[in-house]
């Protein structure tokens, strides 16, 4: 792999010189977009970034100081698996697909744009939280998190050049044109429009939200189109370091925030986050995320488990039967005004099987917090809320929930809201609490330092 490359990469893009072609002619719009939407204020700053260069499990990365536009974004997919076969649903056993089948180019075009999508939204999100990160670890961390969700990009981007002609390359494009949280050209999901701007949210957002990638990301890298599944490991192998950058983050203010309570019940009076605050950031960014995953009862996850394109988390290593076929599931739903039970296929429940996933993962994180919380000597906790309430989208969308997953009135729920979710004057105060310390081992009021410093 040679650095100097114009795009990096490990699918010898230079023996196909028409893809190749058209990805550099995508490259400078990339920039252009990285310029305008990537983080604000330091693009011409030197920062000490990881990089990718291979996907070996050695020396996969080089890291070393950089300006962003100019980080050397590439493609870079797992190698190939010999005979590697369609591991689940209608067409399981036969071979892997090396090119798109024609009777699934829609879908699996739409599952490619929708990942894509999330990946620049991010960076949009984020672009204003250079100017206030609580310390110089923190900043590298933004920044690269900021730069691999541009390679993430990218690797959306390859597919959709590679593989799909001339409407993949018009979908690249318009990867570029939508803005989160634009009226008028929003990204695609909702999570993905909501304002990231303080560092609370950051750290959620990472937790959860980069949690929710790493689920649809493992579901793809079971795929039978073996390109994206290729892929899809790879971009893993980042993924977790997002993650860990949100865990770690919410751990820090917590125990931040534990050891000013022992000195000052209020913390605020202290330059603190209250629990109640961090527990409603939690609620926000945990409901918003559970409705990335899809409807609870759903055609299209049906259709693309069928198709061998999108399997279960861990299809291979956690299942021994392959077509979900014949089975059934049951789920929660709502009829004449109450919660009920309900049966229903078990490929109509994929869904519902990846979120149920996602929600374990999750609750690791809690009580990683909670450890925090009870070795402080303290007796209150955070949790999660139930998954129905604040949900936008499938069977909960357009009911009320209490947190505890009740059916509540409309009147209920806006009566209790302010309890549950981030007030405006919640955000206000965090955001009054964000200044950039950048000083080398200085840190900022309300976070405590990283472990082992
Ligand atoms: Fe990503
Ligand atoms: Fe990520």
């Amino acid at each position: 792999m040679d650095l100097n490359d114009r795009i990096p990469n490990n699918v010898n893009l230079a023996s196909d010189k028409k893809l190749q072609r058209a990805l550099e002619k995508w490259l400078p719009n990339y920039i252009d977009w990285w310029r305008e939407m990537g983080p604000d204020g330091f693009q011409e700053k030197d920062v000490w970034l990881r990089t990718a260069i291979d996907v070996g499990s050695e020396g996969w990365a080089h890291f070393d100081y950089v300006k962003m536009p100019e980080y050397r974004w590439g493609i870079f997919l797992e190698p190939a698996q010999p005979d590697a076969k369609v591991g689940f649903g209608d067409n399981y056993g036969r071979p892997a697909y090396q090119e798109v089948p024609g009777e699934f180019r829609n879908a699996l075009r739409r599952i490619i744009v929708t990942q894509g999508d999330t990946e620049p939204a991010s960076v949009e999100q984020q672009r204003q939280l250079g100017k206030t990160c609580p310390s110089l670890y923190d900043m590298r961390n933004l920044f690269q998190v900021n730069v691999e969700e541009g390679r993430h990009l990218w690797a959306m981007v390859y597919l959709l050049h590679g593989y799909f002609g001339r409407d993949g390359r018009d979908e690249a494009d318009a990867l570029l044109e939508r803005r989160s949280g634009n009226p008028d050209k929003p990204r695609i999901l909702e999570a993905f429009n909501q304002p990231c701007d303080d560092w609370l949210n950051f750290y959620a957002f990472t937790m959860f939200t980069d949690r929710d990638g790493k689920y649809q990301l493992s579901a793809l890298a079971e795929s039978g189109f073996e390109p994206l599944a290729r892929t899809c490991k790879f971009m893993l192998t980042e993924e977790a370091h997002h993650m860990f950058v949100g865990d770690t983050g919410l751990g820090r203010v917590v125990r931040r925030t534990a050891e000013l309570m022992k000195q000052d019940e209020n913390v605020r009076e202290l330059g603190g986050i209250p629990l109640e605050i961090i527990q409603r950031y939690i609620n926000f960014w945990f409901s918003y995320s559970l409705d990335l995953f899809g409807g609870e009862i759903s055609s299209n996850s049906a259709d693309f488990f069928a198709a061998g394109l999108k399997g279960r988390f861990k299809e291979q290593d956690q299942y021994t039967e392959h077509t979900a076929a014949n089975q059934s599931f049951t789920l929660t739903v709502i009829e004449d005004g109450r919660l009920k039970s309900r049966e229903v296929p078990l490929r109509n429940a994929l869904n519902e099987v990846l979120r149920n996933e996602y929600v374990k993962d999750c609750e690791k994180g809690l009580a990683r917090w909670n450890k925090i919380l009870h070795d402080s000597g303290l007796t209150v906790r955070l949790f999660l809320p139930n998954p129905r309430f604040h949900r936008h989208v499938g069977e909960y969308a357009g009911h009320d929930f209490d947190i505890n997953g009740n059916l509540i009135s409309k009147e209920e729920f806006e009566s209790h809201k302010s309890e549950w979710l981030p007030t405006l004057e919640d955000r206000e105060y965090v955001r009054s609490l964000m200044h950039s310390v950048v000083e080398p081992g200085k840190i900022a009021n309300w976070i405590a330092p990283p472990a082992g410093n």
